[in-house]
């Protein structure tokens, strides 16, 4: 590593987890694990990853470096499915999806209509996955316009990396929230242009559901789709029973609910699709096939009581999982809380989550669901440094159970079914702190 600039440079000691590939597929060899570790990055990126030794070896003598020795350093978490403007109903009471989305979700999302109500969100939103240690999210906006932009400018202020779209929606929604075929996809093309690939962020085509959609809106969003190679795509499908059942009558000509996203040319490398619970076999062939991705929601499925993804399913096609935590609908912005729940999901399906399979699914099965783990998702030299420096002493349980623990799987599964936001001691994006918890001890 050359050092002929050390103030170009940064360095992170700690102890130091990343991963390479799944271990569902690699076992050990999947990870890279350094007790004492140090990472180099240089601007912005990651110079080098290596054991203390070797690395200060290397090093100016005189370098400075955040010593973060203690704690678990691991890649920023990847957030592959959440609604930034559904943070103000996260824990509403007492419905399935359908109801939810007619009590609650809509008319939270009709506030979005006032640019200075979606800066506010927008803002509190980034901040609080930052706080989670999340630095890459896939959000849903609104059907407004000015709800993209207020996601977007959040997000470049803190230079995350941030994929979102404006919402398209002209039926089977509230008069106020609806746009129509042609206003939804001129007002992408717009988005798309003032957005797309600036800094960190990418612009995702984001029909709703297909039930908020018509045909004609659907075809419009698949040729938006198909029109630019670099674009993605989100959605929803097979969440719930009753859902499925009307989208069945609404597409009758459809093999399935995931054969209606096919259709109108929404199955695709960079489409990610939230939940997957009630697909057959036949479905999840199709998204491992065309290279979609599912995204993993279990604090919100088991919220709406919604039904359990099967991930040894998924695992059988060879499809792209990443975990999401489907705020507000998900209960949680902690992708900690988020694998505490899916490992509770599989439990119920008789399927067992490892503690390495899970972190795997937050850092870099989250970055290769988006076709970004080129970018993010693990330490390798070139990367963009986004990291989360996780504290396994930061509550009085988390650090009593802790100091029983004798191997890194047993402390990451105790961090993962008890830690939160508390346990998180600083988020790092490209390198440098982006939040810090604030000493309490
Ligand atoms: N299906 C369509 N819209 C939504 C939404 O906002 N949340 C969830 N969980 N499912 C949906
Ligand atoms: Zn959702």
């Amino acid at each position: 590593m050359s050092t002929s600039d050390p103030l170009r440079l940064r360095v992170i000691r700690g102890e130091i987890l990343h991963f390479l590939s799944d271990p569902a597929e690699h076992g050990t060899a999947a990870w890279q694990h350094f007790g004492d570790g140090i990472l180099a990055i240089r601007d912005g990126l990651v110079a080098e990853v290596g054991p203390a030794d070797d690395m200060l070896a290397k090093l100016p003598s005189d370098i400075t470096h955040d010593d973060y020795r203690g704690k678990l350093i691991l890649p920023g978490f990847v957030d592959t499915h959440t609604h930034y403007a559904q943070t103000d109903i996260i824990a509403s009471h007492g419905e399935q999806l359908l109801a939810w989305l007619e009590k609650y979700t809509f008319p939270a999302e009709a506030r979005f209509a006032d640019a200075a109500h979606a800066a506010t969100v927008a803002n509190f939103f980034c901040d609080e996955l930052l706080r989670n240690g999340t630095t890459t999210a896939m959000a849903f906006a609104t059907v407004h316009a000015q709800s993209v932009d207020a996601l977007f400018a959040a997000a470049l202020q803190r230079r995350m990396r941030l994929i979102t779209g404006k919402v398209l929606m002209d039926r089977n929604c509230p008069d106020n929230l609806r746009d129509t075929a042609a206003s939804g996809e001129a007002e992408s093309r717009t988005l798309i242009e003032r957005w797309h690939g600036r800094e960190r962020l990418l612009y995702a085509v984001t029909p709703r559901f297909a039930g908020t959609s018509t045909p004609a809106q659907m075809a419009g969003a698949g040729r938006l789709f198909a029109e630019h190679p670099s674009l993605y795509l989100q959605s929803h499908v097979a969440e719930n029973r009753a859902e499925v059942d009307w989208i069945a009558k609404l597409y009758p000509e459809a093999r399935s609910y995931l054969d209606v996203y096919g259709r109108f040319g929404q199955l695709g490398e960079r489409s990610v699709y939230a939940h997957c619970i009630w697909l057959d076999q036949t479905d999840r062939a199709r998204m491992a096939a065309t290279g979609s991705a599912m995204s993993f929601c279990p604090t919100s499925n088991l919220f709406l009581g919604s039904g359990l993804f099967d991930l040894d399913c998924a695992r059988q096609v060879g499809v792209r999982v990443g975990m999401g935590t489907d705020v507000g609908a998900g209960t949680s912005f902690s992708m900690l809380q988020t694998l505490n729940e899916a490992y509770k999901v599989l439990q119920l399906n008789d399927q067992r989550l490892s503690a390495e399979s899970a972190f795997y699914l937050a850092t870099l099965g989250g970055a290769r669901s988006l076709y970004l783990d080129d970018r993010i998702g693990n330490f390798l030299p070139g990367k963009e440094a986004d990291l989360v420096v996780l504290d396994p002493q930061a509550t009085p349980l988390l650090a009593r159970r802790s100091a029983a623990c004798s191997s890194l799987s047993e402390r990451l599964f105790v961090l993962m079914m008890l830690g939160d936001d508390r346990a998180v001691a600083a988020t790092h994006v490209l390198g440098t702190a982006a939040w810090r918890r604030p000493c309490s001890r």
